[in-house]
């Protein structure tokens, strides 16, 4: 069955669902305030960055249309999508005002519209935002109350930048706010439509959905957290091996693997801002908000942490390359990356600091604003690099061998891997001191070793002359 669908923002998800709902068969007008992002839609380009969107938006090209009215869109759609952004306060809460000024846009397009409408917020917000943020705003520029005139629900996307359109289409599960249930079948009767592998739907009150969205994100970091933690026991623990634990751990059901890669901090535009959001919530409920500020806590200190072990080994003024700068590979987004942080606090220290992203150039360049050399190759970086860092798990780079590490230079080049992508071919090799952050040597014995520190008093007595 063919819907008729309107999506109110054409960002990075807006677009991508936009997209791929049309991609499903479906009708689907945009609405964006931007008429660049309009133009675009119109002319069959995505107005984003996002993989596939390019080509997804051109294949379905007749289906899908924008315009920069509010009214025009909810005038030929029976639903809503509302994407717009709800940037962070200073709080630690989301702001409405884009969202607002969709309501209330929306809210006098539906008061000229005789047919029943469902309006779906996707934007993440906190508990309470919708129902008494943002409602209201639709029912007084509508003139009509909730449930009667309109539908309402909550329903927010987990997806992943550079995987939006496949985890839209194919989600691990949907999660619907509703208002009422008539708002929720209709769009539940609507995700049947879209999603492709008949996810199972979990449907609960507004609020209960707004806590499930930033909960799975805050999870999720305090995941990430956790094998960090363990990655930075491992690399001083005589013998530790983060992967060799993260492997064994996660082969427990109630564990499992994903996420558990020990390295460097979560980042991004999503996960920083929902766990701080998620102790905003705890603390203005009076509820314990302790472990989403030190899980905070925690990821902000990484990159500071590492810069001053590795300054006590590194000459002062050396240069130092970073390979790998968003926040994650395949990206170009730079917000809250751990990259980013770690060249900062190397620049602050009067290292000259070399750096390559094979996407996110441009946008480390801006945000560095010059302090580090931003080029655009590996070879370039790599030239005159005394040490260097593997700050992201790039898959171009673990195409490089020892060869493109040592070419040119005299000197042995250290290479610190945070992501012990490079082991295989860096490993024992000539003129490289290969360090795999979360591992540690086993130490020999001549060495003061801390794990021996910590017993040997605890048996004293029993190991002479038994
Ligand atoms: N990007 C993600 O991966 C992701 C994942 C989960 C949740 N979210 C949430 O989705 C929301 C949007 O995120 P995004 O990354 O797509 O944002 P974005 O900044 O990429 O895009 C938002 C778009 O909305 C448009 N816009 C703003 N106000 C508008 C209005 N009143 N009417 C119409 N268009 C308007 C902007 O011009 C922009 O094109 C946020 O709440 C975010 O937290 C995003």
């Amino acid at each position: 069955m063919s819907r008729r669908v309107s999506v109110i923002g054409l960002g990075k998800l807006g677009a991508s669902m936009a997209a791929g709902i049309a991609s499903q068969g479906h009708d689907v007008v945009g609405v964006d305030i931007n008429q660049a992002a309009v133009d675009a839609v119109n002319h069959g380009r995505a107005p984003v960055q996002e993989t596939g969107l390019d080509d997804l938006i051109a294949a379905n090209h007749p289906r899908l249309r924008a315009t920069r009215s509010h009214a025009e869109a909810i005038l030929s759609s029976d639903i809503s999508f509302v994407i717009v952004p709800t940037p962070s306060d200073e709080r630690g809460a989301f702001k409405l005002q884009y969202a607002a000024y969709a309501f209330r846009e929306i809210g006098r397009a539906l008061a000229g519209k005789p047919d029943y409408h469902t309006v779906v917020l996707t934007s993440t917000v906190l508990p309470g935002a919708s129902r008494y943020g943002l409602l209201p705003i639709l029912e007084r520029s509508s003139g009509k109350r909730c449930g009667e005139g309109f539908g309402f629900c909550y329903s927010p996307e987990f997806v992943a930048l550079g995987n939006v359109i496949r985890d839209f289409l194919s989600p691990d599960f949907l999660l619907i706010g509703e208002y009422d249930r008539r708002s929720g079948d209709h769009l539940e009767a609507h995700y049947r439509d879209i999603v492709d592998n008949g996810a199972s739907a979990a449907r609960m009150s507004i609020e209960n959905a707004e806590l499930a969205k930033i909960s799975v994100n805050a999870y999720v970091t305090t995941k990430i957290t956790f094998a960090n933690m363990l990655a930075e026991i491992c690399d001083r623990m005589p013998g530790g091996d983060v992967d060799v634990v993260s492997n064994a751990i996660g082969l427990d059901t109630r564990i499992g693997r994903k996420y558990l890669t020990g390295a460097l901090g979560y980042g991004g535009p999503c996960f920083p801002r929902d766990n701080v959001a998620l102790g905003f919530l705890a603390s203005a409920l009076g509820a314990p908000a302790d472990l989403s500020g030190t899980i905070d806590r925690l990821n902000r200190g990484i990159a500071e942490r590492l810069v001053s072990r590795l300054v006590g080994t590194v000459h002062p003024g050396a240069t130092i390359a970073a390979l790998g700068l968003a926040y994650k590979p395949r990206s170009h987004v730079v917000e809250e990356s751990q990259a980013i942080q770690i060249v900062k606090a190397l620049v602050d220290r009067k290292y000259r600091v070399l750096a390559f992203d094979p996407l996110a150039g441009h946008e480390a360049n801006q945000e560095l604003g010059g302090r580090a050399l931003v080029l655009d190759s590996i070879e370039a970086c790599l030239q005159d690099a005394e040490v260097v860092l593997i700050a992201t798990p790039d898959p171009s780079f673990a195409q490089l061998t020892a060869a493109d590490f040592t070419r040119g230079h005299t000197r042995t080049v250290r290479v610190v891997d945070f992501w012990r992508h490079l082991a295989p071919a860096l490993q024992g090799a000539p003129g490289i001191d290969y360090i795999a952050y979360g591992r540690c040597g086993v130490t020999p014995p001549s060495e003061p070793n801390p794990l021996a520190e910590l017993w040997e008093d605890a048996v004293a007595g029993f190991t002479e002359g038994a």
